[in-house]
């Protein structure tokens, strides 16, 4: 292909580092000379005009939507609902009168989220695609597309993409407030570079995360991820990217839905990997990983600066709150690469998956 490694040994890894970069870049498209949101005034009209927007994604697409789901609730005050697509037509929800249905797919070209995208243009519904890919199926097929402008996502393991998805949504969900005509403190360009000077500090992290990974992870059989809030959705992506690559068995969960079942799983030795970046949570994601550690688990915490503890394990920059998943996601990244790499496990090219799943 054109697209080459250059001194990375893996894609995976150049697509980690290069996630800083494209958040400034996805800055550069999505703002004007006077340093306003550029959009494409159809996307603002359809959000707009909508009462409820729902979101269908698969795999990290579906993670990055549940992130989306926070930023266009909390900034834009629309209601949003995230659906994996496989699942849409069995759990169709009931659809509000203004539906505008937001197709999240890195590759464009996932069969999955094409069969709904065809179900709701039947009924006539609205659709825009927020994709790496303008001239794929869904952006084709959809009345509106917002380019991630990643840079073609190599790795069958999604990192840049991830990012890209969450950091357009962002702006997506400021461009739809301001239209709605809703008073933000929120400055999404600023903070988004705040965000993506954290990365870069991450980035140049990883040997630090390397050793982390080597000392959580050398030959466990599991890994669990915790979180409340936010740092759920991130947790879930963490295991994601975990199994994907390392084939150790991850799940996230919430740290309320600990003692209500997985808590039994808990081991002598069993990693823990906890994220501590909301302030409201602090205290209550504290609780569980001493709840763990008294059952004999080895607890990561990865915190953010500010909210940190002594005896956390690794501290991300402070960056805004509505921002921590863009950041906190690049240890996730690097604890599954390495965890990858020393058991010799074929990063780029994971057994048994495909980077885009044209088959339903
Ligand atoms: C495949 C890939 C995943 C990806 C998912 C959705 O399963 O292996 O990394 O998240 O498809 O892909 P999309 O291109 O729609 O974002």
């Amino acid at each position: 292909s054109d697209i080459e490694k250059g001194t990375y040994p893996h894609f995976m890894l150049k697509e980690i580092d290069e996630q800083p970069f494209v958040i400034r870049k996805i800055i550069q498209e999505y703002q004007d000379e006077n340093d306003q949101i550029k959009l494409d005034p159809d996307v603002r009209q359809a959000m707009t005009k909508c009462d409820r927007v729902y979101i269908i994604a698969c795999g990290t697409s579906y993670h990055a939507g549940l992130i989306g789901k926070q930023f266009i609730e909390k900034l834009a005050q629309t209601p949003v609902e995230v659906h994996v697509a496989s699942e849409f037509s069995y759990n169709m929800p009931l659809i509000s009168d203004n539906p505008l249905f937001v197709f999240i797919s890195q590759s464009g070209e996932t069969a999955d989220s094409r069969a709904v995208l065809v179900e709701t243009k039947a009924k006539g519904y609205p659709a825009l695609t927020i994709t790496n890919v303008p001239g794929s199926t869904l952006s084709r097929e959809a009345d509106y597309t917002l380019h991630l402008h990643a840079g073609p996502e190599i790795a069958v393991a999604s990192t840049k993409a991830y990012t890209a998805q969450m950091a357009v949504l962002a702006i997506l969900a400021v461009d739809t407030a301001q239209a709605k005509g809703i008073e933000l403190e929120f400055n999404p360009m600023k903070q988004l570079g705040i965000a993506a000077n954290a990365m870069e500090a991450l980035c140049d992290q990883k040997e630090e995360i390397e050793q982390i990974s080597a000392d959580f992870l050398p030959t466990t059989r599991n890994c669990f991820f915790i979180g409340r809030s936010v740092d759920y959705y991130v947790g879930l992506e963490g295991a994601l990217k975990l199994k994907e690559i390392s084939y150790i068995q991850a799940e996230g969960f919430a740290g309320g839905e600990l003692k209500h079942g997985t808590i039994a799983l808990i081991e002598e030795g069993t990693p823990v990997v906890a994220l501590a970046t909301q302030e409201n949570v602090n205290y209550s994601i504290r609780g569980n990983v001493k709840e763990v550690a008294a059952r004999g688990a080895n607890p990561c915490v990865i915190s953010m600066k500010g909210l940190d503890q002594e005896g956390d394990t690794f501290v991300i920059p402070e960056v805004h709150e509505l921002l921590t998943p863009l950041v906190s996601v690049v240890p996730m990244q690097l604890i599954a690469y390495y965890a990858a790499l020393h058991r010799d496990c074929d990063v780029d090219k994971p057994r048994n998956l495909a980077k885009s799943v044209t088959v339903e």
